[in-house]
């Protein structure tokens, strides 16, 4: 656990968790930091808090004897979000102390009620609700509904021009040191870069759109610092994070890096065969790309790499009639996360009738995916040569087809 001076009257209060799969499902291997933050006035907020695991809400205790702070000085508890990750200590918290105002929106209060047996006082805000601690020290409001879920909120401090966006904004990947951007190199953010994205995709992408409307609607607000709930504090350049979070949001839905992702399973071996072709094909081509077995791959870490890529490749056989059990447990997830728009390729062996074409089909379809998809093909039993001739120039014509597609996005007038 760790505390951090922002300013005179703002501190961070964070602890790092490993070893646990976020929200019971997302495997972190960086694991992730979660923060709680206070901020004084003349009276004392404290800006969600950290629980669940490793100790806390101890940590959280702990963190405030340490800083001289009695749960008696704590006037507001403002909670952006009630996922159980910032909320998890509330229980705990309502035996020892009672005697504050929670702050949430409308949609918090209820699950408020839902999730804990409380009974203190809550004051529900809306946008631009004002809540005045004193000494020039100010809280406002705004309502960024499903980012992550419906009671998402933000609370922005005017005076420091601080925004506490919880969830919103945040990444994975513990910080041991500072959590402020300026005190990395650019090659230690780049890194870093892919825990956010693997945050994003895992945990945010789902909500694209509400993402879009948040980014629009703090537009007004003159931010200079971003304090997440998860991860790095934006506080030298917090444009870099809103933006990489529009691009996020955007990749969603239309062409967004120069990738291929290629996705496969094999039975016996023969579908194996023709992704090495497919993969010999990518390699000298210079086109970025991965390669995962489904089977051995998790659903996090192939939704993180397939969210920023514009082509992917489903290499599996047909399965009992149906598509390789794996891959359609997998895209079946990335269908729900939003990853629609990409362009793709499928292949694939078959043995004594296909019918994994027709289930892939009615799952794009049923998850509104919007695929576009170069002429499937599939082989019945082993690949001959015409067979992986065939796959050769099938792949080549998704990596033309990728590199035509980012060129129009990049060109859209001509
Ligand atoms: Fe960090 Fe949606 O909880």
């Amino acid at each position: 656990m760790q505390i951090t001076k922002m300013r005179e009257n703002i501190h961070q209060l964070s602890v790092n968790v490993e070893h646990i799969l976020f929200e019971g499902l997302w495997e972190m291997p960086r694991g992730v930091s979660i923060h709680s933050y206070v901020v004084k006035g003349r009276e004392t907020a404290l800006i969600d808090g950290v629980c669940g695991w490793d100790g806390v809400p101890e940590s959280l205790f702990a963190m405030l004897d340490e800083m001289k702070i009695e749960l008696k000085d704590i006037r507001y508890l403002v909670l952006n979000h009630l996922e159980p990750d910032h909320s998890g200590w509330l229980e705990p918290l309502f035996k020892l102390h009672r005697d504050f105002t929670v702050v949430c929106s409308e949609k918090g209060a209820a699950l408020l009620d839902a999730f804990f047996d409380s009974d203190v006082p809550v004051r529900v805000v809306k946008d631009d609700d004002e809540i005045d601690l004193g000494d020039g020290v100010k809280l406002t409001f705004k309502m960024i509904p499903n980012v992550h879920w419906p009671d998402a909120m933000v609370t922005y401090e005017p005076e420091s021009k601080t925004l506490f966006s919880c969830d919103a904004f945040g990444s994975f990947g513990k910080l041991e040191g500072s959590p402020f951007d300026g005190d990395y190199s650019d090659d230690a953010l780049a890194a870093y870069e892919g825990e956010t994205v693997r945050y994003y995709s895992n945990i945010i992408g789902a909500f694209s759109p509400f993402v879009l409307k948040a980014l629009k609607k703090l537009e007004p607000l003159d931010i200079v610092t971003v304090a997440p709930a998860h991860g790095m504090v934006w506080s030298s350049h917090p444009e870099t994070i809103l933006e990489a979070y529009r691009r996020y949001a955007n990749a969603s839905k239309e062409p967004s890096g120069r990738k291929i992702v290629l996705l496969w399973g094999s039975m016996y071996g023969n579908t194996e065969r023709a992704v090495k072709v497919a993969e010999s094909v990518l390699k000298s081509s210079g086109m970025p790309y991965s390669a995962y077995n489904v089977m051995e791959t998790s659903w996090g870490t192939i939704l993180a790499d397939l969210w920023m890529a514009s082509g992917v490749i489903l290499a599996m056989p047909t399965y009992e009639y149906k598509m390789f059990p794996p891959m359609a447990a997998v895209l079946e997830e990335i269908g729900k996360k939003k990853a629609q728009g990409k362009l793709a390729y499928r292949f694939g062996s078959y043995g004594w009738s296909g019918g994994a074409q027709r289930e892939l089909d009615d799952l794009m379809d049923r998850l509104n995916m919007n695929w576009t998809f170069i002429e499937p093909f599939e082989f019945k039993g082993r690949p001959n040569e015409s067979d992986l001739e065939r796959i050769r120039r099938d792949t080549e014509s998704l990596i033309r087809g990728v590199d035509e597609r980012l060129t129009k996005a990049d060109n859209p007038d001509e």
